[in-house]
């Protein structure tokens, strides 16, 4: 049954003591969520602003003249998602600011997610880290674009309860290259005492093993977190209600 009323830009309704608890412990995942973001951004984008391949820090295949364009194009509008994207999943600023987030949320996802999300489709099955790692960025990818979709249409129709858990899962998503970053140095590590043994001594196949298992493990990971996440919260609001309606 769609919720039609659970609004998540009403303010709930509990005391100025519990409201300014709730904020604080929310300020402790959003402030340092914020700050990855924008150092992310800030390492990650500046030698794609030049327009100039040589200063890519992926391979420039020459025989596809699409891909530079489509991979610049891919991270200016990625950066606009992971930083939009940071502000939105933060209930306080989601109920603080409702006309910002309603902004920042077509920022999202009209400046963001899904121009990003369509230029990746020409990129990911061009990209030197294997066949593994092809696949996986194009499903991430179409996986991205379907849960944006699914959030925006659900915020059409005013289902909002149903809006946020897209959103979250589409912001789940978004966070997978931070988090692709951490993977594929774990998988070098693992990997790089077997170069000469399982890999015999190639560098390079051992490189595109580790990236292909960093692909896959950046989003199948967070999406099992947040829906075990959202799952949780279900059931601890259905025993919230359960003990109002119980007689004293
Ligand atoms: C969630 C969906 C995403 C998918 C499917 C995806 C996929 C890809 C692919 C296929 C590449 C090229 C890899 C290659 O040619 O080897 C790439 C590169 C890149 N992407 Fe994404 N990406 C996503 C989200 C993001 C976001 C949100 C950002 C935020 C800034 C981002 C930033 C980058 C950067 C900076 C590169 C170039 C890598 C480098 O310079 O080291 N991507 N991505």
């Amino acid at each position: 049954m769609p919720t039609t009323v659970d609004n998540p830009l009403t303010p709930p309704t509990t005391s100025a003591p519990a409201g300014r608890r709730r904020v604080s412990r929310q300020l402790r995942w959003a402030v340092p969520l914020l700050l990855v973001a924008i150092a992310f951004v800030a390492y990650a984008l500046p030698p794609y602003l030049t327009l100039d391949p040589s200063q890519s820090r992926l391979p420039v295949p020459e025989a596809h003249p699409q891909y530079y364009p489509l991979l610049v194009a891919h991270i200016v509008f990625g950066s606009v998602a992971l930083l939009a994207g940071s502000f939105q999943v933060w209930p306080w600023f989601r109920r603080r600011y409702p006309v910002a987030h309603r902004w920042l949320g077509r920022a999202y996802l009209f400046g963001g997610v899904f121009p990003a999300g369509i230029a990746v489709l020409g990129v990911a099955p061009l990209s030197s880290t294997g066949f593994v790692s092809q696949v996986g960025n194009t499903m991430l990818a179409v996986l991205w674009l379907a849960t944006s979709v699914a959030g925006y249409r659900m915020a059409r129709q005013r289902r909002f309860a149903e809006h946020r858990r897209w959103m979250i899962r589409s912001f789940a998503l978004t966070l997978s290259i931070v988090l692709n970053r951490l993977w594929v140095v774990l998988f070098v590590v693992l990997l790089l005492p077997q170069v000469d043994t399982t890999y015999g001594g190639d560098q390079d196949a051992m490189i595109r093993a580790a990236a292909g298992a960093s692909v896959w493990l950046s989003w199948v990971v967070n999406l099992l977190v947040v829906q075990w996440w959202l799952e949780r919260g279900d059931s601890r609001a259905r025993a919230r209600r359960a003990g109002r309606r119980a007689p004293a």
